[in-house]
């Protein structure tokens, strides 16, 4: 029977354990996304703390890619390549394994820190941001796929150990996986198919560059709560095109920015938000009054549940032939032993409960069935307009 403490191995990747540190945007790289010592410390004691593997916070892999918090991780330029062997060294000198998420962030992005109009599948307004992006050309959807193929690239130069392709809550790889936000007619829409082409040829190119025994892994969402959003069904399939086409590990996530906050499941942090993300400082004083007092009733978030991705995950396990990481909602011991134990997933991808609590793995070893600190108020989101990350809870901020 499979345990948490198992030593596994992903193609050239062997890891200790099966606890994944799931990728968490930290806000700690400067304004050309370099990682700044802060960074290299946080990484230090996530390994300390016993994660087998840390997944980085999504690296943009160009310009027009970055997202609306301040302080992203860039990977478009080979500048970056000397810092990130540092990052790297570090973390495999206290004894985890490391893998870069990659991104571009399409329309959950702002005008105001991209300098253009951001782009999108399909002119589909973000209802929670107010965004309208451009429908991307031909000549946009050829240059993102070559940016992120020369982005994995420098991963794997840089010494990492795996590279990982967001494709899920609402992102520019998730926009063209989903209904919702993917309207176009042409070969990059409408069917199943089509509509992972997008993700297919991104794949394709990174493959290519990397080579054949480096791990590619795919983060996705495999539900949301948009009307045209994505079902449990839908995504097995695309899992299982994924899986055909040599992804070696899909992260089962789930959400879009602009759904019911399912992706966090917990309190939706209103007046943190309204406080620090630029995007919500600059709206009218209307907006900020009625998201004050009726954001909650408005978005009716979503109520936590303990590993509230376990029935997709398990249902996508059957369907592929790579491993599975299961995230969201992971906090209890007991329950990740037994999604571990019972094969629903093969690793136990975790973002709050180590923000909260970066010894948990190390913990756990030592015997402690101790949930997490994390009680899901999601302040450590909340604040990440203006604040790196951090277990904000029960603190008190100006
Ligand atoms: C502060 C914060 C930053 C996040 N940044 C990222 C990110 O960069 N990439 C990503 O795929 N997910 C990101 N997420 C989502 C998490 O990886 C994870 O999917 C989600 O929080 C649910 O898992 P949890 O219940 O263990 O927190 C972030 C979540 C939080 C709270
Ligand atoms: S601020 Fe702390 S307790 Fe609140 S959700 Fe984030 S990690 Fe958990």
């Amino acid at each position: 029977m499979a345990t948490l403490f198992d030593t596994t191995r992903i193609k050239s990747m062997e890891l200790k354990n099966r606890f994944v540190r799931s990728a968490t945007h930290e806000g700690m790289s400067d304004g050309d996304g370099y990682p700044t010592p802060k960074l290299l410390n946080l990484y230090e004691r996530l390994a300390k703390g016993g994660v087998g593997l840390i997944i980085t916070g999504f690296a943009s892999v160009s310009r027009d890619g970055k997202c609306m918090f301040s302080g992203m991780q860039g990977i478009d330029s080979d500048g970056h390549i000397p810092k990130y062997r540092e990052l790297v060294d570090r973390v495999h000198g206290a004894g985890a394994k490391i893998a870069m998420q990659i991104a571009h962030c399409g329309r959950q992005t702002h005008r105001d820190v991209i300098g253009v109009q951001p782009i999108a599948p399909s002119r589909v307004l973000d209802t929670s941001t107010l965004v309208m992006p451009r429908e991307m050309t031909e000549e946009d959807i050829e240059r993102v796929i070559e940016a992120f193929a020369r982005a994995a690239w420098r991963v794997r130069e840089s010494g990492f150990d795996a590279v990982e392709l967001h494709g899920a809550h609402g992102y520019l790889i998730s926009g063209f996986l989903c209904s919702h936000t993917n309207r176009r007619k042409d070969r990059w829409g409408g069917s199943v198919e089509n509509r992972m082409r997008f993700v297919a040829e991104i794949y394709r190119r990174c493959r290519r560059a990397v080579g054949d025994d480096y791990p590619i892994l795919v983060k996705i969402s495999a539900t949301d709560s948009m009307r045209k959003g994505i079902t449990i069904g839908e995504s097995a399939v695309m899992a299982r095109m994924m899986s055909d086409m040599g992804f070696d590990g899909i992260e089962v996530s789930c959400g879009i920015g602009e759904d019911r906050f399912t992706m966090l499941r917990g309190d939706l942090p209103v007046e943190a938000i309204l406080q620090t993300w630029d995007i919500f400082r600059k709206k009218n004083v209307l907006y900020r009054l009625t998201m004050k007092h009726f954001g909650r009733m408005i978005v009716r978030p979503m109520a936590f549940t303990q590993a509230y991705n376990r029935e997709a995950a398990r249902v996508i396990r059957e369907s592929v032939r790579v491993p599975v990481f299961l995230v969201g909602g992971l906090t209890e011991p007991a329950v990740m032993e037994d999604v571990i134990a019972s094969g629903d997933a093969d690793y136990i991808s975790l973002c709050r409960a180590l923000i909260a609590d970066p010894k948990l793995p190390e913990r756990i070893r030592g015997g402690s069935k101790e949930p997490s600190r994390c009680i899901h108020c999601n302040l450590c989101l909340g604040y990440l307009g203006t604040r790196p990350v951090a277990c904000y809870h029960g603190k008190l901020l100006s």
